[in-house]
């Protein structure tokens, strides 16, 4: 089992595979980053599994593959069945915009992934143009129907925006109620990336929305997920709210992050990293294994935005696209 240096047990990593990313979200990449990452500077999907062994075998059961947009990496499948044949019983999940998603769902499912998060925030797909910079929508809800089809798990995310998606959280939520999917809406974390009038609503004001036509009860937070779950009375539908500006969710965090660079990261908000670059391109195990243990004994307690002298400057200025949220 891996524990951190605060005593909690680390199980979850998540693996930004790419920071490329087709769509320009205007709370995350609204204009193409001054420079991308020189594909030199990937690692191979043979480097990184020989970090994904290391983990696996020193405690990792979940494992998310996330971007920037993980389906612009070529063979993706084969990633995921090298994972598979490893640990047939791993977790193994992928966060995607879904754009591509259509002509690769049924290979993702045979190469062992099980479960995909997908962003929606609306149904309109003027509103989706907005704010994706493109024409979207017809091709993310392609690919939700084919990955319901060929049996994959999905979860929807949602970050609702005042002024632009703020009206569709209902429409959103019936659309998954419809199909018997999750979904999840993430208050907008502000980031030196994103689009700087951007304001996103706050959990109880999302919530207020929700009983403008439905009533709701907490459930509670699951395991150690950062969404805090609700059911609807009418229907017993259960939906959940991601709203890290509480820290509640970070006593029980159980997750590392890597980047496609090989960076290995402790928390989302912090500077500090380590990279594994070295020690898997040259096959080193042990090396491997020596950098994620500095990492989880460098684990913060806790995000910094309960602080009362905290400022937005705080916050590491790496962008989620490039730690893959
Ligand atoms: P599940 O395995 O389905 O619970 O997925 P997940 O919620 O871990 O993954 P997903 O990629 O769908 O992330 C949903 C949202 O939660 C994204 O906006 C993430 O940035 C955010 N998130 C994930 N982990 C953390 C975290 O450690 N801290 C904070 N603040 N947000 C996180
Ligand atoms: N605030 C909240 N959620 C975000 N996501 C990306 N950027 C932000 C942000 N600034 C969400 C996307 C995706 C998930 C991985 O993270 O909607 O579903
Ligand atoms: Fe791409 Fe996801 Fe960022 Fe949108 S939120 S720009 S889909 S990485």
């Amino acid at each position: 089992m891996l524990i951190d240096g605060h005593g909690r047990a680390v199980n979850y990593l998540r693996i930004s595979l790419t920071e490329r990313c087709n769509f320009r979200c205007q709370y995350c990449m609204p204009e193409k980053p001054f420079s991308w990452v020189p594909k030199e500077n990937l690692l191979s999907f043979e480097e990184l599994f020989l970090f994904v062994k290391v983990g696996i075998d020193e405690g990792i059961t979940k494992i998310r593959l996330t971007g920037g947009e993980p389906l612009l990496r070529e063979n993706l499948d084969g990633f995921v069945k090298m994972i598979h044949d490893y640990k047939p019983d791993i977790d193994l999940a992928l966060t995607t915009n879904a754009f591509l998603l259509e002509s690769v769902a049924q290979r993702l499912k045979d190469a062992g992934l099980k479960r995909l998060n997908i962003s929606l925030d609306t149904l309109k797909p003027d509103v989706a143009h907005k704010i994706a910079g493109k024409d979207v929508l017809s091709h993310v809800l392609k690919g939700i129907d084919k990955a319901l089809e060929v049996g994959l798990g999905v979860k929807i995310n949602m970050v609702p925006l005042k002024g632009i998606n703020d009206n569709d959280i209902i429409d959103v939520m019936e659309y998954c109620m419809e199909r018997n999917i999750k979904v999840r809406f993430i208050e907008y974390m502000e980031n030196r990336h994103a689009v700087e009038s951007l304001r996103g609503m706050h959990g109880r004001e999302i919530l207020e929305k929700v009983k403008e036509k439905y009533t709701i009860h907490a459930l509670g937070r699951e395991g150690a997920s950062p969404s805090f779950n609700y059911y609807i009375e009418e229907n017993g539908y259960e939906f959940g709210l991601i709203d890290p500006h509480k820290h509640d969710f970070c006593e029980s965090c159980n997750r590392i992050r890597l980047t496609a660079e090989g960076m290995l990261i402790p928390c989302l908000y912090f500077d500090e990293a380590l990279s594994i670059a070295k020690a898997v391109k040259a096959g080193d195990i042990e090396g491997a294994s020596q950098v994620l243990a500095q990492v989880l004994k460098d684990k913060p307690k806790e995000n910094r935005w309960s602080e009362e002298d905290f400022k937005q400057e705080d916050i590491s200025s790496r962008a989620f696209y490039e730690t893959g949220g």
